[in-house]
């Protein structure tokens, strides 16, 4: 019978797994970015994605510490991600509601990379590879900064401008009941 797979070996393979999809993300975010229109938004983009590249460099030392070949897996999941992400780019929305899109396009890819490293680094601990867990903390903490970061510009404006441009073109269509309720909707939500 077989010998039976150990954590380090579901470590291993999560690792490799976690390398892909930063590969993946490197391509992705670019396209992000040029699809967003607010600039704040691009620039949160690009910023992470030169943060990316220096994660990858890091899943890359993380192997050596372990003295294991670097190797990556094709990662499904973060594939599927990036596919519904570029079906949204292809939808015929407003610019708001496309950057509003963009963001929740990338907070999933990011909370897939928290889950991701959460896993990583708790393994990491466990097992004694203090190196590895330190390395991959530091990533932990950066995915966790740029989901804040993107948080922060949904909240600050994108959605609310969204939610306005929806708004503009229904009244433009002159429904005066439905915008006569949603004013009343608005000075209630101002108390
Ligand atoms: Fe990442």
């Amino acid at each position: 019978m077989a010998e039976k797979g150990t954590l380090q070996d579901a470590f291993i393979d999560e690792l490799r797994d976690t390398y892909d999809a930063e590969k993946q993300l490197t391509k992705a975010l670019g396209k992000l970015a040029k699809a967003a229109s607010s600039p704040e938004l691009r620039e949160a983009f690009e910023s992470h994605l030169e943060e990316t590249r220096a994660q990858v460099d890091r899943l890359e030392q993380v192997f050596e510490s372990l003295d294991e070949k670097v190797r990556g897996k094709h990662c499904d999941g973060i594939a599927g991600i990036i596919e519904e992400g570029k079906a949204i780019m292809d939808e015929d929305f407003d610019d708001a509601t496309m950057d509003a899109c963009l963001i929740a396009a990338g907070q999933r890819a990011e909370h897939y990379e928290m889950a991701a490293y959460g896993t990583l680094v708790a393994w990491a601990q466990a097992m004694g590879h203090t190196q590895a867990a330190k390395l991959l903390q530091q990533t932990l903490d950066e995915e966790k900064a740029a989901d804040e970061k993107l948080s922060g510009l949904a909240e600050d404006g994108i959605n609310q401008s969204a939610a306005d441009a929806g708004y503009a073109e229904r009244d433009e269509e002159a429904v005066p009941v439905a915008s006569t309720s949603r004013k009343r909707a608005q000075k209630s939500a101002r108390r």
